[in-house]
């Protein structure tokens, strides 16, 4: 007998969390009767799914062929559903997105719209920093992910939404705040606070001053946006940002962008999925709404781009 639906999602899940407790969390089932679907489903298909090395679980080799076949089957059903919705005129389904912590600025304006046009959709969203981002990109586990500049080397489709400049902030009495063309070398010398390694937008500031041979002084790592606003505004340091962070405070005065020369650094935020995914209806229909509305919901939060010195 083949597997079930039910035993490949219950599978999926338990191989997500490398747990059966947090399945079972997750799907709202007894931990035994997670153990039993898992166990089930290895029968049926002749192979053992998981091993345990002390304490963590794997996927034996069978058990990776297994994660590969339920996404495409469990996809595949999803997908029928949406298509017989929309044939009736609905469109429904679920619509799982993956986003850098930094398009949290703009992409909820955009589902906004979206969701009202379409009440029948349900999103998940995932909001994480861009190496996680790749990493769910390359594994297939959503319908489509938001990030800065896609890495060459991955084979997926990449679709420009929108302008997303990195600036350098200070706290609005910082001495170089109102200085023109200032050198990087001597932005460089300032204390600066990062965010955590694996952000796209420590990556991009990183690299910028490192073609020039310079590094930028950490006075502190913070892993998210809000707080390295905040530790700016305390008078810690400098930061590069995205400039979408701005929103509230920009217009406020607190912070300041300065001119250092080589800024704002012009990067963009690309809608990607893997190559050769089959995009549900729902998934295509963001992306459309994405592509003709993205630069718009980006300008609403912080102005048009690239515009002056924010608060200037
Ligand atoms: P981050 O990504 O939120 O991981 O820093 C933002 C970006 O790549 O611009």
């Amino acid at each position: 007998m083949p597997a079930s639906l039910r035993q490949l999602r219950v599978f999926l899940s338990v191989a997500r969390h490398e747990s059966y407790t947090r399945a079972a969390e997750e799907l709202h089932l007894t931990q035994p009767a997670v153990f039993s679907q898992v166990k089930q489903l290895e029968e049926r298909l002749g192979h053992p799914l998981f091993e345990r090395i002390g304490k963590r679980m794997f996927l034996t080799e069978a058990g990776k062929v297994t994660v590969d076949g339920a996404r495409e089957a469990l996809d595949a059903v999803e997908r029928m559903h949406m298509r017989l919705a929309d044939m009736k005129g609905l469109r429904q389904g679920k619509l799982r997105i993956a986003i850098v912590s930094t398009a949290q600025y703009f992409l909820p304006r955009l589902l906004g719209s979206f969701c009202d046009a379409n009440p029948g959709i349900e999103v998940a969203l995932m909001v994480t920093n861009r190496q996680t981002v790749l990493e769910r990109l390359s594994q297939n586990e959503d319908d489509l992910c938001i990030l800065g500049t896609v890495p060459g080397g991955l084979d997926v489709v990449a679709t420009v939404i929108a302008d997303n400049p990195l600036v350098i902030l200070a706290r609005h009495d910082h001495p170089l705040v109102g200085e023109r063309n200032i050198p990087p070398e001597r932005v460089a010398r300032e204390p600066f606070i990062l965010r955590e390694p694996g952000s796209g937008t420590r990556l991009a500031a990183e690299r910028f001053f490192k073609a020039r041979g310079l590094s930028l002084p950490m006075r502190m790592e913070l892993g998210s946006n809000e707080a390295i606003k905040q530790a700016v505004i305390g008078g810690l340091g400098l930061a590069a940002l995205s400039r979408d962070t701005l929103a509230l405070e920009g217009q406020l005065g607190v912070l300041k962008t300065l001119d250092v020369a080589g800024f704002p650094l012009l990067r963009q935020w690309q809608v990607a999925y893997p190559r050769g995914k089959h995009l549900s209806v729902v998934a295509e229909a963001f992306m459309d709404h994405l592509v003709a509305n993205g630069q718009a919901a980006v300008e609403a939060g912080s102005g048009p781009l690239p515009g002056p010195a924010v608060g200037e």
